[in-house]
């Protein structure tokens, strides 16, 4: 297990499609571990490869509720309901918020870290989360889909308790 290196905003990489992954190999777990190490040392909700320079369709989810950590391989959104507004920030934003519209509900379809497929319907902040990744994935970012003029600057002292970040 390792840290990684996050790309932050100005890095071309963040516009790159990531590709497919074909096989299921112990660098790709190995990724993954990693992927699940950054996030948290970094308190994100969220990671997508591509934010560690590697361009493959792979995603992290961890919500820090109890339930298992998502890991998404090559993941499909199948179904969207409904709208939310939200705050959002990005690990490869530090420190900057906007305002989103996102789905409320999302249903992403993926491969898990074994192969098997799996299935995820998530609301709110999973639904939030899945489309912020699955964003990363296509070289979609914040300033992308932000609502214009949205943008927070926030340094980490003024915050008690910062918001997660994807
Ligand atoms: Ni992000």
């Amino acid at each position: 297990m390792a840290i990684r290196n996050i790309r932050k905003e100005d890095d071309e990489i963040l516009r790159k499609k990531s590709k497919e992954v074909e096989v299921i190999d112990d660098r790709v777990k190995e990724l993954i571990n990693d992927m699940i190490e950054t996030m948290h040392k970094y308190d994100g909700v969220g990671l997508a490869a591509v934010q560690v320079g590697i361009l493959k369709r792979i995603v992290v989810i961890d919500l820090y509720d109890e339930k298992p950590i998502l890991k998404l391989i090559n993941p499909v959104i199948t179904k969207t309901k409904g709208k939310q507004e939200v705050d959002e920030g990005c690990l490869s934003f530090p420190n900057k918020y906007v305002k989103v519209i996102r789905p409320e509900e999302v249903t992403v379809e993926a491969l898990d870290e074994n192969g098997k497929k799996i299935k995820v319907t998530g609301t709110g902040l999973l639904a939030q989360a899945i489309a912020h990744e699955v964003d990363h994935l296509n070289g979609i970012i914040l300033t992308d889909v932000m609502i214009p003029g949205t943008m927070e600057v926030i340094s980490p002292e003024d915050q008690a308790t910062p918001p997660k970040k994807k």
